[in-house]
């Protein structure tokens, strides 16, 4: 399967499918990596696979919209099989959907539904959750609302800080996405009512 993996920071959930497409039974390949930004490791960590990257920032485009159309024309040239939104810290828009929509994933680093946004560590720590995890979902027009297709839970320490809370959450998501991302790219999956289930 042609994997499109977009990031917006360090790109390690990135980097732990690179090593996994190294196993040519993992069934999927990287084809191209796109960020919202430059100047970020995820791009670097792509440029040393010699995985061909683009970037596409919001504040190029006269609206939002145009950034979306032009997001979905770039990624739709390499042709994926799945997109992957790893660390991507935009909202995909309708036009995006439309193009790619059930096929795009993205992983969130809380138990949805609890914790959506840009900040599911800090609120799980804030709320005094003892266990919270990360969550991979099927993207739809909410957000971090699609119909889940794993999950991990993580313990939350009495002396987590937002950032040990949030590497601890990483250490599983790394994991929970890979083996995820290749049981779709090898098994393929259906969405019934929101229930995700592996197999053509
Ligand atoms: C991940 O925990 C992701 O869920 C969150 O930001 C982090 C990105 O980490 N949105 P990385 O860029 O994959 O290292």
């Amino acid at each position: 399967a042609r994997l499109v993996v977009l990031v917006s920071g360090s790109g390690t959930n990135l980097q732990a499918l690179l090593d996994a497409c190294d196993d040519p039974s993992y069934g999927a390949r990287v084809v191209a990596v796109g960020a919202d930004r430059d100047d970020i490791e995820g791009l670097a960590r792509a440029d040393r696979a010699g995985i061909p990257t683009f970037v596409k920032q919001v504040g190029q485009f006269t609206t939002r919209e145009h950034w979306d159309r032009a997001l979905a024309d770039t990624v739709a040239g390499f042709e994926p099989d799945l997109v992957v939104l790893a660390g991507f810290m935009k909202l995909v828009g309708a036009e995006f959907l439309d193009r790619f929509g059930g096929r795009v994933v993205n992983t969130h680093p809380a138990l949805s539904p609890a914790f959506p946004g840009m900040r599911g560590p800090a609120d799980a720590l804030a709320y005094g959750v003892k266990v919270t995890g990360c969550t991979l979902f099927v993207v739809d027009a909410g957000v971090d609302t699609g119909p889940i297709v794993a999950q991990q839970a993580v313990p939350v320490e009495d002396d987590d800080t937002v950032e040990t809370l949030h590497e601890r959450i990483k250490v599983a998501e790394r994991r929970m996405l890979v083996d995820a991302v290749g049981r779709m790219a090898r098994d393929g999956f259906t969405i019934n009512d929101r229930k995700v289930r592996f197999g053509r």
